[in-house]
């Protein structure tokens, strides 16, 4: 299996100021899981819990035992680490969390500002290759096992000495874009943001942002890092760098993304409060939903409710989520929407299945973007590794377990549980599409296909050509059986380009044991794909739900966010003139 990069995140105690925050580090995690990176996060407490718990052993006297100090302080860390693995697994994402005494890091000197002699870097390295990893910063061990500290801000110490130990990418994830000339935060003007520092200056003027232990490690060993905010997209690069000031807008200077609703179900409202938990980035212009009372309940603001899709399309926003499903209306609405200028997220795999080519286009012409991450295995970047491998590596074979609900079904039918029952149980979870019958014979995870196809083999494979046998034919005794053999019953998705055709199927399959498909249960996807010079690559987490799904459509409004700032406009406001008023057309 070929190595992917690595980045470091560092959440510092300014980031996650309390539980509160557990969801934008998830952001910001998934964010660079999906382009391709291993994830190592590194946490301190929550802000104000180091301080909490240093006053609570300081009642004993001011001469404590370092050790049982340490200790303390060091279960700070431990909850955050764990409530972050919480929210990961809430969204889908698969983490591990690796304690101070795996991962090793090793320190000589003061037993509460250690200084970083060694670590277990290939234990590291190894939870890497599984899934995103956690650690806790700031905490080491000294030869005897006993439990150490880094110091005050050793998180960022211990964030660099594991970056340039697994050659990785680090970026000190803080409260403010990077690092300003002076503290914006005392300035009655808005100081200048660094875009390149060097570590000279650093040193003299980010003592309270960076840990000047920190920074004198990383000129040792010339390692480069970023300081940045979460999710916000700008960062300052410190290195042996020439100090320079960044031209870009700052975070807070820029109006938020306007973001128009088509639908709020269970992925929608998902959605919905995300959006709404960060004012600074994205703005909900409105959201229109069938059923406005429904609406109400779940707890969207009455105001923002509407009934045109057209007149919300057309009024002032930068982006329509079409999260409506169905074809007709949901085509006409994001046709609309690209033509007026709009960029569309969209879960939509019947309809981009059928008409992407189309709508590519469309988003083409109108250089806009059109993005559906959460319509082919929910949290899991599926797509995206499709698109990266096409670019990098030749993929010839994808295979996979790409719909939750057959697979969640597969297993109760193990269990010896009744299949309608359990298709009940899978449409209560929020899992199966409005009509199941998608699920079960195969045609989901076919559509899926169809759009896997395009993006890593560039082909078009027509949704009839692809052979399907799903459960519906099954029996539980077939699952029995697979499960008394020691085997995996599942239905399995294929496609493979066969000299510059595709060629695709879905099957009911019984898996041997060793297969990785094998050990995927419930609502988890996992998708495979082996490329010409012999590599596999594997995405797992899970493929359906409402946090997963709107974890990926966040990741598209994010990706778009991030695209506007590239290209270095701030979201000027769209321009009419290309509005086409369509009505009741149908595609
Ligand atoms: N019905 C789909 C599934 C939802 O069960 O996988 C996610 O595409």
């Amino acid at each position: 299996m070929s190595k992917s990069p690595t980045i470091v995140l560092k959440f510092g105690g300014s980031v996650l100021r309390g539980e509160a925050d557990l969801p934008l580090a998830v952001h910001e995690i998934y964010r660079h899981w999906r382009q391709g990176y291993r994830v190592l996060a590194v946490v301190s407490a929550f802000e104000g819990t180091t301080d909490e718990l240093l006053a609570r052993t300081e009642k004993y006297g001011p001469d404590g035992n370092d050790h049982a100090v340490a200790t303390l302080l060091a279960t700070g860390e431990a909850v955050s680490a764990a409530l972050l693995a919480s929210a990961l697994k809430r969204s889908g994402i698969n983490s591990k969390i690796l304690a101070p005494h795996q991962v090793g890091i090793l320190t000589e000197g003061a037993p509460l500002d250690g200084e970083i002699t060694g670590a277990n870097i290939d234990a590291v390295d190894r939870a890497l290759d599984g899934s995103i990893v956690i650690v806790s910063g700031f905490v080491g061990v000294n030869a005897d096992g006993d439990t150490t500290l880094l110091g005050r801000g050793g998180t960022d110490l211990t964030a660099l000495y594991l970056a340039n130990a697994l050659n990785a990418r680090c970026v000190l994830v803080k409260d403010v874009d990077g690092l300003f000339e002076t503290n914006p935060a005392d300035a009655a003007v808005r100081p200048r943001r660094y875009s390149t520092v060097s570590y000279s200056t650093t040193l003299e003027r980010g003592g309270e942002l960076v840990q000047p232990k920190a920074v004198e490690f990383a000129e040792k060993v010339g390692l480069n890092f970023e300081i940045a905010s979460l999710g916000s997209g700008v960062a300052t690069h410190v290195g042996d760098l020439e100090d320079a000031f960044a031209s870009d807008l700052s975070e807070e200077l820029r109006r938020p993304l306007k973001v128009a609703l088509l639908g709020c179900g269970v992925v929608g409202f998902g959605v919905y409060e995300r959006l709404r938990a960060m004012p600074q980035k994205f703005e909900i212009t409105g959201v229109v939903n069938l059923h406005r009372e429904r609406a109400i309940e779940r707890g969207i603001e009455p105001e923002l409710i509407g009934n045109d899709a057209i007149e919300l399309i057309e009024g002032d926003c930068d982006v329509v989520v079409e999260l409506i499903g169905g074809k007709n209306a949901a085509g006409q609405f994001i046709r609309h929407s690209l033509a007026n200028g709009r960029s569309v997220v969209s879960a939509n795999k019947a309809l981009i299945s059928e008409h992407g080519r189309s709508l590519h286009e469309l988003a083409e012409s109108a250089d806009v973007s059109l993005r559906y991450g959460a319509a082919v295995g929910g949290v899991v970047p599926a797509l995206e590794t499709a698109r990266r491998l096409s670019k990098t590596s030749q993929p010839t074979v994808i295979r996979g377990i790409i719909n939750g609900t057959s697979n969640f079904i597969c297993g109760r039918l193990e269990d010896g549980k009744d299949f309608h029952a359990s298709v009940k149980e899978a449409q209560e979870a929020g899992f199966a599409e409005a009509d199941p019958t998608l699920d079960i014979d195969g045609s989901d995870a076919a559509q899926k296909l169809v759009l896997l196809a395009r993006s890593a083999f560039g082909s078009d494979i027509a949704f009839d050509d692809i052979p399907r046998r799903g459960l519906e034919e099954a029996s539980g005794a077939d699952a029995a059986a697979a499960r008394e053999a020691g085997r995996s019953f599942r239905v399995v998705a294929e496609v493979r380009a066969d000299g510059g055709k595709a060629t695709a199927s879905v099957s009911c399959v019984s898996l041997d044991a060793s297969d990785p498909l094998a050990q995927i249960n419930g609502a988890e996807n996992l998708v495979l794909f082996e490329t010409a010079d012999g590599d596999r690559h594997v995405v797992r987490g899970r493929g359906a739900g409402r946090y997963a799904t709107a974890e990926a459509v966040l990741g598209d409004i994010f990706d778009i966010y991030y695209e506007t700032l590239e290209n270095g406009h701030q979201y000027l406001p769209t321009q009419p003139g290309l509005h086409c008023r369509v009505q009741g057309a149908t595609i």
